[in-house]
């Protein structure tokens, strides 16, 4: 049997007092409703159509490359009438499986347990028993049997003691829905199209509705402020650093780490505290991690170590390279094997090859440095003339001393040697010795001027 997967984002999320709508707002970088459609991807459902409505052309435009079947649901009439929305493209074969936008941390292994367990024909929903039920729909039960859903504000005193909630999540043959949707009314405390009311009318007509447990309540918890966003985020942090762990990862507080992406990591690496990953990001055998470093899209090699407060954007190290404190890779850092880049050093856009050292207070841009060279304190490649962006070459075992500038493009040659304090406009053959600085000019005698009115 085919799978259909509805997922409702059409609400406005006034709680959020946001412009933001609701399922774009972050959660570990990546807006609600990404969350929510990765789960449906990975429970490779044949069909999968998002119900939207607030925020529209900005929430279908965040996903536009996505196979996703769009249904605008112009006015937000309730939850039954969102559905009802989908259901002219959805095969009547199909199994539906209901999902919320705002419910990002719901995992494929619970969604698959609960199409899987519901045999054919039959209903399922998915609950979960909370101490403080206030504000959810209550399963009513009978024996084991669900028999019906009843939403807060339509409960009795008896139906408001459950606490069993209704998470949203559900499961219903197609055809069948199809036809329950369509004789919903909305008389009720909110004048709305409830889709619980659906589990009513499954058994009046002698279908079956299990409700199934969710095994944790912030696997189901649905986002509706801030606060719940902030405390959805923690939740998804600790999962996926309690996964890394699981792999052998080491980190000193797992606390205080983020990962907004994906974090592939080899054997023994360790992290230190306030690491954040942002995007896709490869961490190679015994890479160590120091305090406050931001990774993004990236991949260190095995070994490397990335001492602290350094800021590693769209790089790549070969093994054992040391990087920072306090340095910065900008996309196309590429650097081999066994390479510094050391503190106040911005690298653009660049290879350096294997042994090569840039320790302090250096801008290398649009350069291939070579192998085993050392690049002195405070040197900076004049890559930019105003207009256009040049490139500057450094052969193999070349020494740039200190406080040297390579107005680009322009080449060292290798084994060369560029004396401190020259400015290299014009390109240098290999083993050779060049300075390109101003003669010393000396006045003798000379009195530095007096302050104004000082006696
Ligand atoms: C709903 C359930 C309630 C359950 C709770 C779990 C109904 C009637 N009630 O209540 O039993 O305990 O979720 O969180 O289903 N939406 C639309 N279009 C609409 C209305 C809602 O797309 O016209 C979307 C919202 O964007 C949201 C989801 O459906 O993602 C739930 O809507 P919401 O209004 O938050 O339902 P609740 O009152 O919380
Ligand atoms: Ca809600």
């Amino acid at each position: 049997m085919g799978l259909s997967t509805i997922i409702l984002a059409a609400g406005q999320g006034t709680r959020m007092r946001s412009d933001l709508p609701k399922v774009l707002q972050p959660l570990a970088g990546r807006p609600l409703l990404g969350h929510v459609l990765d789960c449906a991807a990975v429970l490779g459902a044949d069909d999968v159509c998002v119900v939207y409505g607030h925020g529209g052309e900005a929430v279908r435009g965040e996903f536009a490359g996505h196979e996703v079947r769009w249904t605008l649901q112009a006015e937000q009439l309730g939850t039954g009438h969102a559905v009802q929305q989908a259901m002219p493209g959805t095969p009547d074969d199909n199994q539906v499986l209901v999902l919320f936008g705002d419910v990002p941390l719901l995992t494929p292994g619970t969604c698959r347990r609960l199409v899987e367990e519901t045999p054919a024909g039959d209903v399922a929903v998915l609950t979960v028993d909370l101490d403080d039920p206030t504000g959810y729909g209550r399963i009513i039960r009978e024996g084991t049997s669900v028999m019906r859903i009843v939403e807060e504000k339509d409960a009795s005193t008896d139906e408001k003691a459950v606490r069993e909630i209704n998470t949203g999540v559900l499961v219903c043959p197609a055809k069948k829905l199809r036809a329950w949707l369509d004789d919903l009314g909305n008389d009720n405390a909110q004048g709305e199209y409830y889709l619980t009311d659906v589990i009513a009318m499954a058994v009046a007509d002698g279908v079956t509705v299990h409700g199934v447990k969710a095994d944790t309540w912030t696997e189901v918890m649905g986002i509706n402020d801030k606060k719940q966003l902030a405390e959805a985020e923690r939740a998804l942090q600790s999962r996926r650093v309690d996964e890394l762990m699981q792999q052998g990862v080491g980190f000193a507080d797992p606390a205080r780490v983020d990962i907004r992406g994906t974090l592939t990591c080899g054997r023994d690496v360790f992290i230190d505290v306030n690491a954040v990953f942002e995007g896709d990001v490869e961490l190679g055998d015994g890479v160590t991690i120091e305090s406050n470093n931001l990774v993004r899209n990236s991949k260190l090699g095995a070994q490397t170590v990335v001492h602290s407060n350094s800021h590693i954007e769209g790089a790549t190290t070969g093994t054992a390279c040391e990087i920072g404190p306090f340095a910065r890779l900008r996309p196309g850092a590429e650097l081999a094997d066994n390479v510094k880049v050391g503190n106040f050093v911005e690298v653009k856009k660049s290879t350096i090859a294997d042994g090569s050292k840039v320790n302090h207070l250096t801008y290398i841009g649009d350069s291939e440095i070579g192998k085993d060279v050392n690049v002195g304190a405070g040197t900076i490649t004049c890559n930019y003339d105003g207009a256009n962006k040049h490139k500057t070459t450094i052969g193999d075992g070349a020494f740039i001393g200190s406080g040297v500038e390579l107005v680009a493009p322009v080449s060292i040659g290798p084994g060369s040697t560029v004396g401190a304090g020259s400015t290299i406009s014009k390109d240098v053959d290999d083993h050779q010795l060049v300075f390109e600085r101003g003669r010393r000019k000396t006045v003798p005698g000379w009195t530095r001027p007096q302050k104004k009115g000082a006696k």
